[in-house]
């Protein structure tokens, strides 16, 4: 099976989760095949080829199991986004809309040296704020963003408007 048929393989379409009419993509059968998971992290890593980037962005959560490996084959450091509240040190906030009120991602804000190319790993692309917000918060704090990686995205969504002229690479359109 090519890997374009694997990942849509072991992605799970949970109806009504977390919500009534929210067709949720569970990626947990994904990551526990571990051929299709070394197959994504892989895939990341040759798209933009190792020695391109310095810092690997994750966001929390799902995000972090993806990034985590793929900075470890990239040869680069990890730096988590979280939600508010979450991490120790001094940060710099984001806030962005959801359908219903808002919410509020940060990033430490010594997290990058000066001019450092970062690329954000995420497991889905959606509405695109959150991956707005992200990128936001890596030039901030004088990172220079040099993607965004996703697993899936959710074209019906239109995210990729949010994210003007951002390159985003995604494993699985749906
Ligand atoms: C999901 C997903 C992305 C985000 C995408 O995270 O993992 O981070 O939503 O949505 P958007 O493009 O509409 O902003 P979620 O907020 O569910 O957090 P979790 O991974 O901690 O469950």
């Amino acid at each position: 099976m090519d890997l374009d048929r694997l990942i849509q393989d072991r992605i799970r379409d949970v109806p009504d989760y977390p919500k009534p009419g929210v067709l949720f993509k569970d990626i947990t059968p994904l990551l526990a095949d571990h051929v299709a998971f070394a197959g994504v992290v892989d895939a990341v890593v040759n798209h933009y080829g190792r020695g391109t980037v310095d810092k690997i962005v994750g966001i929390e959560a799902r995000g972090f199991i993806l990034a985590a490996p793929i900075a470890y084959h990239f040869g680069a450091g990890f730096v988590p986004v979280r939600k508010k509240g979450k991490l120790p040190s001094e940060t710099l906030q984001a806030t962005y809309d959801l359908e219903y009120g808002t919410e509020t991602i940060e990033m430490h804000v010594d997290a990058f040296g000066p001019g450092e190319r970062v690329l954000i790993v995420d497991d889905v692309l959606a509405t695109g704020g959150t991956a707005r917000a992200a990128a936001d918060l890596v030039s901030r704090g004088g990172g220079e963003v040099v993607g965004l990686s996703v697993l899936m995205e959710l074209s019906f969504l239109h995210g990729r408007d949010k994210l003007g002229n951002l390159d985003v690479h995604s494993l699985v359109t749906v």
